[in-house]
């Protein structure tokens, strides 16, 4: 199949182990199993051009083999130039006829290739993670924007952006905020980002986290899912943030909060994840310890400047893979993990499949509304609909063997009336 199917990953004879592996996600995404087998009946995808711009993990398999069922063509290239699991890319030419762009570790500009040549299919739909895709079609294949009917996009940072073009009246379709879903951000965001993150500072650096001043920037559903991870593995978290319900809801979390220069003198690990620019600066890396490690869990490598570390340090080399390390000028070492990129799926696996499933059981359903009943919508940013989020919740629930409580008829109408006694 492999031969028909164009592509351009790392090794197709890694696809045995990415199909077992995919196989071990998919036990974990029992939501999305059920939606692929819908779609297998009622191929309500038939006819669309998908091209999916995510990190090529074996839960993203699992999604694209969903979205196949139901009759889609998908094409996909990573969200990131280090996220990619070669083994789960190879898999997906082998033995699904997907066509992949994605090598862990490519380059600038063959990440951009690989994102060009997942538009040379003309997708009627784009699915992001992060807005590059979209970014490349209103930057530099304008011609082609006509041709998309609508897209989605997974996280934050993405949605950001594509809110800031809605704005400026520049955004050339509809897209649906997946990352907005309630059951995306309540458990990825939180639960997926606070594990994961650490199983990546801890399989890059194998350092005890117990004991540890482990600094966190931001306290957003990610920042807050790390720190209470962190303090639960013993560390003394401290959290940094610019607005102020955030940070006096992290100091009733118990936790410490301070300006990041403070901060800095007395970290042992740092952890950005907000979604801007320099959040760690020259200046605050030149106040660290000897040894502080430093990493970065938001979407973009931007968060840390890098560049400015670059600019006073004597010299840098590998420490140990994923690890790389700044000498400065007075001797002090910094460790900077994964090059500044998200350490969950650079140095770990990203989000366990638990999470992924309600994540990209929104992205299904969406598509599904998207396609199958043509809202009339305008080219702005959407929320999911809320029939889908809840219906994604019961599946959930179901799965896990949970049952819930409902409502009496009393109980609903006493909610639904100003005039009943209190
Ligand atoms: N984002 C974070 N974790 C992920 C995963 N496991 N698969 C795809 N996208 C992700």
């Amino acid at each position: 199949m492999a031969k028909k199917v164009k592509h351009h990953v790392k090794d197709l004879r890694l696809a045995e182990l990415g199909k077992r592996r995919i196989e071990w996600a998919e036990i974990e995404m029992p939501v999305l199993r059920l939606i692929r087998e819908r779609f297998a009946k009622q191929k309500p995808l038939k006819g669309l051009t998908i091209a999916a711009c995510l990190h090529v993990t074996t839960e993203t398999a699992n999604l694209a083999r969903t979205l196949k069922a139901g009759g889609a063509t998908v094409v996909v290239c990573a969200s990131n130039p280090l996220s990619t699991q070669d083994d789960a890319a190879a898999s997906l030419v082998v033995h699904e006829g997907v066509s992949v762009f994605a090598i862990k570790g490519e380059n600038h500009q063959t990440y951009y290739r690989h994102i060009n040549q997942c538009l040379d299919f003309h997708p009627k739909v784009t699915m992001d993670d992060g807005a590059d895709l979209v970014n490349v079609l209103h930057s530099q294949r304008r011609k082609q924007l006509g041709e998309v009917v609508c897209g989605t996009e997974e996280t934050t940072t993405g949605v950001i952006r594509l809110r800031a073009m809605a704005r400026d009246g520049v955004l050339g379709f509809p897209i649906i905020a997946v990352n907005d879903a309630k059951t995306k951000h309540f458990f990825d965001n939180r639960y997926g980002t606070g594990q994961s993150t650490m199983d990546g500072i801890i399989r890059a650096t194998n350092r005890l986290i117990a004991g540890t001043n482990f600094v966190i920037s931001g306290y957003g559903w990610c920042g807050r899912g790390l720190a209470s991870r962190a303090r639960g593995m013993g560390a003394n978290v401290i959290v940094c943030e610019v607005d102020p319900l955030k940070a006096i809801e992290a100091v009733m979390d118990g936790f410490r909060v301070m300006k990041i220069r403070q901060a800095a003198k007395i970290g042992d690990i740092f952890c950005t994840l907000t979604g801007d620019i320099k959040v760690i600066s020259k200046d605050d890396f030149l106040a660290m310890k000897d040894g502080a490690i430093v990493c970065n869990s938001g979407h973009f490598n931007v968060e840390l400047d890098l560049d400015g570390l670059a600019s006073v340090a004597a010299s840098r080399r590998e420490a140990r893979p994923y690890v790389e390390e700044f000498k400065l000028k007075d001797g002090r070492c910094i460790f900077v993990l994964g090059e500044g990129r998200l350490i969950n799926l650079a140095a770990a696996e990203g989000h366990p499949s638990a999470v992924m499933d309600m994540s990209f059981a929104n992205q299904a359903l969406s598509l599904e509304y998207l396609w199958a009943e043509k809202p009339a919508l305008e080219k702005k940013v959407y929320p999911v609909p809320q029939d889908i989020d809840d219906e994604i919740a019961r599946l959930k629930l179901k799965a896990m063997g949970v049952n819930i409580d409902v409502l009496t008829p009393e109980q609903k109408e006493y909610l639904n009336s100003w005039e009943m006694g209190t």
